[in-house]
């Protein structure tokens, strides 16, 4: 049921289709993220119709603790439930359990929020306080139940920097994990990536890679990036990995993160991205152009009867000003969310549209150029 096809390479930029029970999905692809079985302050509508997003996140952790587990299965999954027919990735749940326990250290409450041993993760829930137990049998059965297209094993996402020693052993765990998923896998349909981590350590990177590899997953993902290091570690180490996987698996840089960003790792071999910046860009008005992002809650804008974007092709702009925008955003309007959520992500599912053609016309490296020249811009 699952596939990977490789149509065309340019340089080590890969065009590619992936096919999964509920469609098709062209690469490289951007996914939204939609945490609690939403893409926040948007409908399906927008999505399919405004948008044009092939394939949509949910995330383990956040659906086991609300509305857990008996209203999925009632609802017979994710899909049905949200009434979202097309693909849908699960991330496990391992680095929401992670960054929650450095969120809650920095802020000087209580410890021990988490508890990693051999066995899985001891964590307390951040909605109530009770204390879970994730072990990687477990988060494969809660994504079997969820009924994503592609589930991600749980994992360890050491924090940066973290010492070389840790990353090791914590890189070994994920993969011995990686190994109890894949036989506590039931359902063909399905598909388990697996997660490389080693942080920057270009020795623990290629071990993890090669170790993760063995094992055959139907996708490979670069977990451990972009939380906090330089972006040289992010593309060194991104490279590191690209250079070690088998060609005709996925590969899934995992929160990642500008358009930059993207177009970089694409150039590094990368087929799938995730992350929050169009989304929570959206929501408090940071707003993505062809030459540059701007704030739209800026008094320049205020008599300004042009779209945000005159080179993009969303609802928002075909239909809407700055103006008219800025005044949404400044009035707290909800509108305001739902319109600049509409146009981010439809810029980064155009930008991803742009890439497939200009790998298919071999002309990506001259694309990523110009618009980076013009991003970069600042008219
Ligand atoms: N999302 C961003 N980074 C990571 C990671 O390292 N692991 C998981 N499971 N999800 C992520
Ligand atoms: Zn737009």
């Amino acid at each position: 049921m699952f596939k990977f096809q490789l149509i065309k390479k340019e340089g080590n930029a890969r065009l590619g289709k992936i096919y999964t029970p509920h469609g098709e999905i062209e690469t490289p692809i951007f996914m939204p993220v939609g945490t609690q079985g939403t893409v926040k302050a948007i409908t399906v509508k927008h999505l399919e119709e405004d948008i044009k997003a092939q394939i949509i996140l949910g995330n383990t952790y956040h659906l086991y603790l609300r509305p857990g587990l008996e209203v999925l299965k009632k609802f017979n999954g994710l899909h049905n439930f949200s009434s979202w027919k097309k693909p849908i990735l699960t991330d496990s749940g391992g680095f929401q359990v992670f960054s929650l326990s450095i969120g809650k250290e920095k802020e000087g409450k209580q410890k021990a929020q988490v508890v990693v041993t051999e066995e899985g993760v001891k964590f307390k829930s951040h909605l109530d306080g009770s204390w879970h137990f994730f072990t990687p049998e477990f988060v494969v059965e809660i994504q079997e139940i969820i009924g994503s297209d592609i589930m991600m094993p749980l994992d360890e996402c050491p924090p940066y920097p973290c010492s070389h020693q840790y990353a090791k052993e914590s890189l070994e765990r994920t993969v011995r994990w990686l190994k109890r998923s894949k036989q506590a896998k039931k359902n063909p349909n399905q598909a388990l990536f697996g997660i490389i981590q080693g942080s920057v350590y270009e020795d623990l990177r290629k071990e993890s890679t090669l170790k993760t590899v063995e094992l055959d997953m139907d996708g490979y993902s670069i977990g451990g990036l972009s939380v906090g290091e330089p972006k040289e570690f992010m593309y060194s180490m991104t490279e590191v990995v690209t250079s070690l996987l088998p060609e005709n698996k996925p590969r899934y840089l995992m929160g990642v993160g500008t358009p930059e960003d993207l177009l970089e790792a694409i150039d590094r071999g990368i087929d799938m991205f995730d992350c929050v910046i169009p989304t929570r860009n959206g929501r408090n008005g940071t707003l993505f152009t062809h030459f540059g992002k701007i704030n739209i809650k800026s008094a320049k804008y205020k008599f300004d009867d042009t779209p945000v974007d005159p080179l993009c092709d969303c609802y928002t702009c075909k239909n809407f000003s700055k103006g008219y925008l800025r005044h949404l955003y400044n009035a707290e309007e909800i509108t305001a969310y739902i319109l600049g959520t509409i146009h981010n992500l439809r810029f980064y599912l155009k930008l991803m549209e742009d890439v497939r053609n200009a790998i298919k016309n071999e002309s990506f490296s001259i694309f990523k150029k110009e618009f980076l020249d013009l991003y970069n811009s600042n008219i």
